[in-house]
């Protein structure tokens, strides 16, 4: 609050802090300054919540679930899910009370822009993993203001590995700082793949997606787009390509790789909507450009591809 009221002083006056005369500059720098502390202040607050929450989820895989489907048989929810997103959207309404969230099970608002500070929550991203193997699932949280990243974790809750960073401070694997991700090939790549999109689907010619498939060293496929795309951003792998994500399953996973230098389009290389369900195409560079021309080769062949 304190950082709020200091913050819409120096705006108001762009000349006034704590008592000093302040060049423009000067006035520039300590607003970054108070920013950075804000958003390091939510991370920490993220963190802890995470923390919190898993705890929660590692207890519930041992006892017993209640599963329903919702689209279609294989899309699940559970009591967990539910859960979680109402212990976030009760944490996120208490602490910061104008903010927006955006959240999978309905417990959040009807966002219409992007306009002021957005959470982009995934309660349980991975539920089907969370039901089966009882492992390989995360809970997600990205945040942004007027639409830029500004806060984004994910954390696998079974192997305890947190995805993490404050946007201008570089991405964490854990407390390990991770480089920026050097440009690749797809013949030394390893891609991140759903199996559904190299068979026969409305959204895609699964020719498109095998050529890539059969380009790259290798393919991947974890259930689970929150840990694919955190691995993009630190390298364990090269590419993810996926026909269709929410804003939720895509939220922080888009912030860590912006953060590395990756590269984050839909499949046909324009930019993301932050509010819609998006085709989502995603590397590191050298490995993006590839995978593109594969898709816009296809496109020009005659090949279908499905934007929404
Ligand atoms: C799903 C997972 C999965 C992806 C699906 C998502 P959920 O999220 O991220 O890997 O292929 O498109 O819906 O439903 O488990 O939160
Ligand atoms: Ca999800
Ligand atoms: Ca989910």
């Amino acid at each position: 609050m304190l950082c709020h009221l200091m913050n819409e002083r120096i705006v108001r006056s762009g000349r006034y802090l704590k008592g000093k005369v302040l060049k423009p500059s000067m006035v520039e720098r300590e607003q970054k300054m108070i920013d950075k502390t804000n958003w390091q202040a939510i991370h920490d607050h993220v963190v802890a919540w995470i923390l919190e929450a898993s705890a929660e989820l590692r207890q519930a895989v041992k006892g017993h679930l209640n599963i329903h489907s919702k689209s279609s048989p294989n899309d699940l929810v559970t009591n967990m899910d539910k859960q979680i997103e109402q212990f976030f959207i009760h944490k996120v309404r208490t602490s910061y009370p104008n903010h927006q969230i955006v959240s999978e099970e309905g417990f959040g608002d009807e966002v219409k822009t992007t306009k002021g500070v957005l959470w982009l929550i995934d309660p349980i991203d991975g539920t089907v993993n969370f039901v089966h193997q009882k492992r390989h699932f995360a809970i997600s949280v990205g945040i942004y203001e007027e639409g830029i990243g500004k806060v984004a974790v994910i954390y696998d809750v079974m192997s305890e590995d947190m995805y993490h960073c404050v946007a201008g401070q570089g991405v964490y694997m854990n407390d390990e700082k991770l480089g920026e991700l050097d440009s690749g090939e797809l013949k030394t790549a390893l891609i991140a793949v759903n199996g559904k999109w190299l068979n026969k689907n409305i959204r895609i010619d699964p020719e498109i997606m095998r050529a890539i498939a059969r380009h790259a060293r290798g393919t991947r496929s974890y259930g689970t787009a929150a840990i694919e795309l955190a691995y993009v951003a630190c390298g364990i792998l090269d590419g993810y390509v996926s026909m269709q994500l929410s804003p939720w399953d895509i939220g922080a996973g888009l912030i860590l790789i912006n953060e590395v230098g990756g590269k984050t389009t839909q499949v046909n290389g324009d930019p993301l909507k932050l509010l819609e369900n998006n085709t989502i195409l995603i590397g590191r560079k050298g490995v993006h450009e590839e995978m593109l021309r594969y898709i816009q080769e296809g496109i020009e062949a005659g090949k279908y591809v499905q934007q929404k």
